[in-house]
């Protein structure tokens, strides 16, 4: 395993609009969402991000790799429910540049490993599109299990069938 592989996340903050542009805001990370944000849309989400970190809640962070330790996507997870049920659910984005390493997985796993120890709900979600195999990659690598397709709109408008993938936070990890 080489440098490129070794990650941390830092909380997102105030200078990371660019790197949020970066991955929402441009056509070939967002093929599977629905297209890019606009960029009202990308401001407000970039100010709802760093309102976060002034609150002291830590729920959307900057994923750091290689020698330098770049930043080199995002990954975050916030309050969900499932058949009514409290639970947590997560989302992320690498970089085209550095996709195909495993760093979406890794970030994925110290998501994991964050919600276990902060321990309030059992479930994680995560509702990648049957067509995102990258995403439903990271799903099956991080421990995540399949429960199924199930039809949805997202955004608002856009008619998309998406896998439902759990992660039990409360099962010993191996
Ligand atoms: C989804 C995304 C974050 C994956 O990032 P990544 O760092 O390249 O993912 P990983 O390298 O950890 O890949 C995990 C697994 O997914 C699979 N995978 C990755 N890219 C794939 C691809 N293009 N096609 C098929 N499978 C793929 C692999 O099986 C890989 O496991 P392996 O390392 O054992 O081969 C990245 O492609 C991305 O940002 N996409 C755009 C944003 C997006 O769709 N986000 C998800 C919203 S639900």
């Amino acid at each position: 395993m080489g440098a490129k592989t070794a990650i941390t996340l830092r909380p997102y903050g105030d200078g990371d609009f660019e790197l949020l542009r970066a991955t929402l805001g441009v056509p070939e990370m967002t093929q599977f969402l629905g297209g890019p944000e606009s960029p009202e849309k990308l401001s407000q989400r970039h100010q709802r991000y760093v309102a976060l970190q002034e609150k002291g809640e830590n729920r959307m962070f900057v994923i750091l790799a290689g020698a330098e330790q770049q930043a080199v996507g995002t990954i975050g997870y916030w309050e969900h429910e499932y058949e009514g049920e409290p639970a947590w659910e997560t989302g992320w984005a690498v970089l085209p540049a550095w996709q195909g390493h495993g760093l979406a997985s890794q970030a994925t796993r110290e998501v994991i490993a964050r919600l276990r120890t902060e321990g309030s709900r059992r479930y994680l979600f995560a509702y990648p599109t049957v067509e995102n195999l990258a995403s439903n990659g990271v799903c099956r690598k991080a421990g995540f299990k399949l429960l199924g397709p199930e039809p949805g709109e997202y955004p608002k408008g856009n008619k998309i069938t998406f896998n439902v993938w759990r992660y039990d936070l409360a099962a010993s990890s191996d």
